[in-house]
């Protein structure tokens, strides 16, 4: 790379990987697995796209490990315990492995705890939540998800996989159990000390099962959410906003061995406008911006940040904000000085992926009149709320038609 390169073109390094650039792919979770709960041509397809559109750095969707509690019908499954879901996985990897060795790939684990669907699945709970309910799980029901998670780890690392991404956000399980709303007394609720066990007992017993450094440990971290008791609040019932806590638990996490962090902020079981910011709530993308700076400044410089709800800047036109220069406002603008002011390490494009793949390549290429802006519409998460096939309405015509067909 000359010295010319620009902040986002500029390799780095997460933890012992490295990456050839400071584009980020955000987990997306599609819905478009088979029965087996595995890759179907258009999930193939959709991973071909990424690794062929130049990020250095993928995050594979939102995968669950076991059936019987899921958001999605067809969310995809790593069942460690079904041979012939373990065959499909190990196809897929011998095929990044074979044709993007240089791609930095990792998996997000995830259980739905209270946001299961309970139409086709099993909603449980840590303690019920006004609106969700569930049934309420013990220690037992903690330890064997821990006890996947880490076999899937091993078997990802076995079949070549770069690292694991867990999910503490969004108002998942991951983040039910961190929330001060759970102040149930158990060994997984009420101190910071308890509700953080489940966080860094995963990532000790991930460490512990694959100690090979290079398999990289993350982790997506809602800094806080919108809702009164969630994460990033002051306490069990409070609205107030009070990141410290969520900032203490990545320091924990980093120093159980994790080497990234994807910032997020938001619980999509409430609402969706500061997980993904709209054209009536830009705001938000400063707010993303503002919690991923305080993680890069309460982190060790070596672990990477990488920062979240950016889509929306676009090419700095037509995104819905007020009083600031569009050519000082776009997503590469906020993306290059973001990484030299120290505000994240790499951005993480999670709907313009959707929208275009390829926009690595393109800013690489200096093509960027090529690219196709996402218009944060959000009709992505609306197919994934009907159960539908995930992808770009605006841009790809077999999602339009898929769209088309399901909102008449
Ligand atoms: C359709 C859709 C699917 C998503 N799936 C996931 C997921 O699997 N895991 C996750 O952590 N976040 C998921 N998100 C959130 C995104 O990764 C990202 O944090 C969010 O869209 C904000 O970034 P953006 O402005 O670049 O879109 C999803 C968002 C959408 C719209």
């Amino acid at each position: 790379m000359s010295s010319m390169s620009t902040p986002l073109e500029r390799e780095l390094y997460i933890g012992k990987r490295k990456v050839r650039n400071r584009f980020a792919i955000q987990p997306m979770e599609c819905n478009d697995a088979n029965l087996r709960g595995t890759f179907t041509v258009q999930t193939l397809k959709r991973y071909k796209n990424l690794f062929e559109g130049g990020a250095g750095f993928i995050v594979m969707e939102s995968v669950t490990l076991q059936r019987e509690s899921t958001a999605r019908k067809t969310q995809l499954l790593l069942d460690v315990d079904d041979p012939a879901n373990r065959a499909d996985w190990q196809k897929f990897m011998e095929y990044k492995c074979r044709h993007y060795p240089d791609t930095v790939f990792v998996v997000q684990f995830n259980h739905s705890g209270e946001l299961s669907d309970e139409n086709f699945s099993k909603r449980i709970t840590v303690k019920p939540l006004p609106g969700f309910g569930g049934e309420l799980v013990d220690e037992e029901y903690i330890h064997k998800t821990i006890d996947l998670y880490v076999r899937a780890a091993k078997f990802l690392y076995d079949i070549g996989a770069d690292g694991v991404d867990l999910k503490f956000c969004h108002g998942y399980l991951g983040s039910q159990i961190l929330r001060p709303y759970n102040d149930r007394n158990w060994r997984y609720g009420g101190s910071l000390e308890n509700r953080a066990r489940f966080a860094y007992e995963l990532c000790e017993k991930v460490r512990r099962a694959v100690p090979d450094e290079k398999f990289l440990i993350g982790a997506k971290f809602s800094i806080w959410d919108e809702m009164a008791g969630g994460q990033g609040h002051a306490g069990p019932d409070s609205p107030i906003i009070d990141p410290e806590e969520s900032l203490t638990i990545c320091r924990g996490l980093e120093e159980r061995g994790a080497s990234f962090f994807i910032e997020t902020l938001g619980n999509c079981g409430v609402y969706w406008d500061l997980m993904c910011p709209g054209k009536n709530s830009c705001e938000n993308v400063y707010r993303h911006m503002t919690a991923a700076k305080m993680l890069r400044e309460t982190l060790k410089p070596e672990t990477v940040v990488i920062g979240s709800g950016l889509s929306l800047l676009r090419d700095g036109r037509d995104n819905g904000f007020k009083g600031v220069d569009p050519s000082r406002n776009s997503l590469l603008y906020w993306g290059n000085i973001g990484i030299e002011q120290g505000y994240f390490d790499m951005i993480g494009l999670g709907r313009q992926s959707l929208a275009d793949p390829y926009l690595p390549q393109k800013y690489a290429e200096g093509r960027l009149g090529d690219v196709d802006w996402c218009h944060c519409c959000n009709l992505c998460a609306g197919l994934e709320n009907l159960q539908q096939c995930v992808g770009c309405v605006i841009h790809n015509p077999y999602y339009k038609e898929i769209y088309r067909k399901v909102s008449k």
